[in-house]
């Protein structure tokens, strides 16, 4: 038995994200042991969209037959920021869509998203020794992405806030930023950045380009960066049913992913941001990776300047989720309409329903663990909340769900939720 350091601890003795992968896994293994036939709404992985998979094994035939490239691309280690080559092209294409004039130094490519923001949330949060404080991450709505929950390298990086509940329709709601909280906490608190997903994992919620605009007058007033999560989000790969444009301004770090394209096998991360940050990943990424991967960039390379990489994001891959999400969503209501109290977080993108039960007798813990036991996976609510410390109703009455699973996976999980829900 070894002996290990604070931070092994801190990061392999169990996280919210960690659990919740073992026992989805464990889960699916009981269910198919018991010849139990499987629904798998929980996962966070893309859709597997043919139109896509077509055009990722044509790019792959091609780049295959490129001698000098696979040399480079495979041979070579990039600069720890990336090809330069490469984030002139992105560049390029940056500028035209987040109407800014930005250069190469502006953007640094990672393993990965979830890497950035592993440097990102670590660099703005935690102690200042310099200042002799201990500075926070603000998440200005929860729910939130539940990966950034353990990212900490010292515990209790995060403060959040809850939203401000709004009904849209029968059974439809959407959350909003409550402000005068979030002015109140930047005045009290110690806190080193904002940051939010956009569209938000897990509610599907899109912020408004006018509160992201306050969001970035605040944060700039406060000397501290806005971050902004677009995994799921635009330029690409835009699974987004609202107008979704947000233009890059200096004050704002926007993180991109190749993930939510169909490619998390690639491991492609995107930070676009001012120089110092931007060099200052790339000074960390030297050390934990000495440079990122090179094939997410070679793959995506010859999409940028004829604008193909958007056209793909919004026709094949924005429609495919739309009609998903709106296929659920009438699921839903025709389940569940009659007997249970139910209300669903308008569906403004990302993978997931968020749906909430008031008054409801299971908690969203209990919701789950009856479900998983009829094969039904679904993510329990509480999982969404880092760093909240007030009473929330919605934190132990809400479920996630991934609606971009096969038609047959979807209808099953859906007809057993309604069943098992209003038993
Ligand atoms: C909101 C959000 N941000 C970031 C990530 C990380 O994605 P990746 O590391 O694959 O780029 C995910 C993955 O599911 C996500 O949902």
């Amino acid at each position: 038995m070894y002996k290990y350091s604070d931070f092994n601890n801190k990061l392999s003795q169990g996280s919210g994200i960690g659990e919740l992968m073992q026992d989805l896994g464990s889960g699916l293994e009981h269910a198919r042991r018991m010849n139990l036939e499987i629904s798998m709404l929980g996962g966070g992985n893309p859709a597997h969209i043919e139109d896509m998979e077509k055009i990722f094994r044509d790019r792959w035939k091609f780049l295959s037959d490129k001698e000098t490239i696979i040399n480079r691309t495979l041979g070579d280690y990039s600069s720890p920021q990336g090809f330069l080559e490469f984030r002139e092209k992105l560049a390029h294409y940056l500028s035209r869509h987040l109407s800014y004039p930005l250069k190469a130094s502006n953007i640094a490519i990672t393993q990965g998203s979830q890497s950035a923001f592993f440097m990102l949330l670590n660099s703005f949060a935690g102690a200042f020794s310099k200042e002799n404080t201990f500075k926070k991450i603000l998440l200005p709505l929860v729910p939130e992405y539940i990966g950034y929950a353990d990212q900490g390298i010292q515990d209790g990086i995060f403060t959040s806030l809850a939203p401000i509940v709004r009904s849209t329709a029968e059974h439809r709601f959407v959350y909003e930023i409550n402000f005068p909280s979030l002015e109140n906490c930047l005045e009290n608190e110690s806190i080193g950045a904002i940051c939010l997903s956009r569209p938000t994992n897990p509610s599907g919620n899109l912020v408004p380009k006018d509160d992201m605009n306050r969001l970035l007058n605040i944060a700039t007033k406060h000397k501290i960066p806005l971050i902004v999560d677009n995994a799921y989000g635009y330029p690409f790969p835009n699974i987004t049913f609202l107008e979704s444009k947000l233009d890059w301004k200096p004050g704002m770090i926007q993180v991109l992913s190749l993930s939510k394209l169909g490619l998390p096998g690639l491991r492609t991360g995107i930070v676009v941001a001012e120089e110092e940050i931007t060099s200052r990943i790339a000074e960390m990424s030297s050390i934990l990776n000495l440079a990122p991967g090179n094939v997410g960039c070679l793959f995506i390379e010859d999409w940028l300047e004829n604008d193909q990489i958007s056209e793909y994001s919004n026709n094949i891959i924005k429609p495919y989720y739309l009609q998903k999400s709106q296929f659920a969503l009438e699921l839903l209501d025709h389940h569940l309409q009659s007997n249970i109290e139910y209300s669903i977080h308008e569906s403004h993108g990302a993978l997931f329903l968020w749906l909430f039960f008031p008054n409801h007798r299971y908690t969203s813990r209990q919701m789950y663990e009856k479900l998983k036991a009829r094969g039904v996976f679904v993510i329990s609510g509480e999982n969404f909340f880092p760093g909240l410390s007030t009473d929330f109703s919605h934190k132990k009455q809400c479920i996630r769900l991934t609606y971009s699973r096969n038609t047959e996976e979807v209808i099953r999980g859906i007809k057993i939720l309604a069943e098992e829900l209003s038993l």
